[in-house]
């Protein structure tokens, strides 16, 4: 699929990999949607798509809203007439404790953003982009959907719902002019855990120095993911640990897990139920 003139939505826009993606799309010569929750971080990714001489319009919003999709896809139906591409990026962890230690509305915040996010974008969207010749659909769900990680469980059911929700979807639209492309992240360096809604200011300056250096770059990720999304390739890991962990899953999912706790005692986070 050529991006040129091509209209692409994209929720999580207003930082890391969602900002580079809008970035990444503009240079190739898509004309741009961005959504997010913070409005100044969105307006900002507008003002430099713009820059890139690109054309970028600002939506803020709360994905695990209903009414904030279909405001988002009647923004962009307002100003484009239509929509090719949409990408579901946006996206929260959770803190890093027991699940014993987390509260229900902190899981259903993430569960809210990462999983009901992408079902109302999607629910909002698909019927226009079915009316497109060439349409792509593309889901970020991430390597802690593939394998369990301690302290990150319902983050990481919520990147495994995804994961099916998108892998289904992309069976049930065999056929149509509709690709669906699942992502599944290693680590890439943004600012996700700083954004972390229920994550202690302590614990993200803690947590920020252990892994500051960790994963690609959030531009390194976002070219991947446009390659994938002009093949209209089905399946990504973006990284070498993503890759890994994806083929240590089918060897030995038993391992995998166990490969995961030493690895984040490693980076010094231990979370164990007492
Ligand atoms: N950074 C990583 O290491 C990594 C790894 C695997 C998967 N991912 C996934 O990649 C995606 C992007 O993450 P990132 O690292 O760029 O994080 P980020 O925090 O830099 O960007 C996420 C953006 O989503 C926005 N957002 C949060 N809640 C929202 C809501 N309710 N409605 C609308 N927007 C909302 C935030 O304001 C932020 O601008 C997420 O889905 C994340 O789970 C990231």
């Amino acid at each position: 699929m050529k991006l040129a003139g091509k209209v692409v939505a994209i929720t999580g826009a207003g930082s890391g990999i969602g900002r580079a993606l809008a970035l990444e799309v503009a240079r190739a010569g898509a004309h741009v949607a961005g959504l997010d929750l913070d409005r100044a971080r969105v307006e900002e990714t507008a003002s430099l798509v713009r820059a890139a001489h690109a054309r970028c319009i600002a939506v803020q919003g709360d994905v695990s809203k209903p009414e904030t999709a279909q405001a988002f896809h009647a923004a962009v139906i307002a100003e484009y007439g239509v929509v090719h591409v949409v990408i579901n990026d946006a996206g929260i962890i959770q803190p890093f404790v027991p699940f014993s230690q987390l509260t229900l509305p902190q899981m259903e915040r993430v569960m809210g953003v990462n999983w009901w996010g992408v079902v109302h974008v999607t629910h909002a969207f698909l019927p226009s982009l079915k009316t497109r010749k060439e349409a792509q659909l593309v889901n970020v769900s991430s390597m802690g959907g593939l394998c369990p990680v301690p302290g990150q469980g319902v983050y990481g059911a919520s990147k495994a719902a995804v994961k099916l929700f998108s892998e289904s979807l992309a069976l049930e639209l065999e056929g149509t002019s509709v690709g669906v492309t699942t992502v599944f992240p290693g680590g890439v360096k943004t600012n996700i855990l700083a954004n972390a809604p229920d994550i202690s200011a302590e614990e993200k300056q803690r947590q920020q120095g252990q892994s500051r250096d960790y994963g690609v770059s959030a531009e390194e990720a976002a070219a991947t993911i446009v390659n994938a999304i002009v093949k209209r390739k089905e399946r990504l890991t973006v990284g070498m640990d993503a890759a890994v962990v994806d083929k240590l899953t089918r060897l030995s999912p038993k391992r995998v897990g166990h490969v995961m706790s030493l690895l984040m005692q490693h980076a010094g986070i231990s979370v164990k139920e007492t």
